[in-house]
């Protein structure tokens, strides 16, 4: 097995996930999987006025993947959606300090899941609910 080296943000938001369990009647749910490796991230979004005003989220996955769902919440917290949906994986990852070559492809189910749950969030507002 190879050993994966994560440096200190990332196992500090390993260890110490951010905004991590679920919320009561959230306003937009987003969830995505790696079809690689089987993992899933689940995102629960509070949205007042077009801002993302609490966020919540659920990983079952890997190291890599819980450190990458922490730092994407506390990125869209506060935001609007329209800049929420400016949040890559390439940002998250920054925002980590890099995450190991291998491990890159974890950070992308945070980006996924939030954009599911905005998609979530406008079909709701379309259809009035
Ligand atoms: Fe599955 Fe990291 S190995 S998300």
């Amino acid at each position: 097995m190879t050993q994966i080296n994560y440096n200190e943000t990332v196992m500090d938001h390993f260890m110490n996930p951010r905004n991590m369990g679920e919320m009561e009647n959230p306003d937009a749910v987003g969830e995505a999987g790696n079809p690689v490796c089987g993992d899933v991230m689940k995102i629960f979004l509070k949205i007042e006025n077009d801002r993302i005003i609490d966020v919540k989220f659920k990983t079952f996955g890997c190291g890599a993947a819980i450190a990458s769902s922490s730092m994407a919440t506390e990125l869209m917290k506060g935001k609007t959606i329209e800049e929420a949906l400016k949040i890559t994986n390439e940002k998250v990852t920054e925002a980590l300090g890099g995450l190991p070559e291998a491990k890159l492809h974890c950070s992308l189910l945070a980006e996924e899941a939030l954009k599911v749950a905005i998609e979530n969030y406008r079909s709701k507002r379309k259809k009035g609910e």
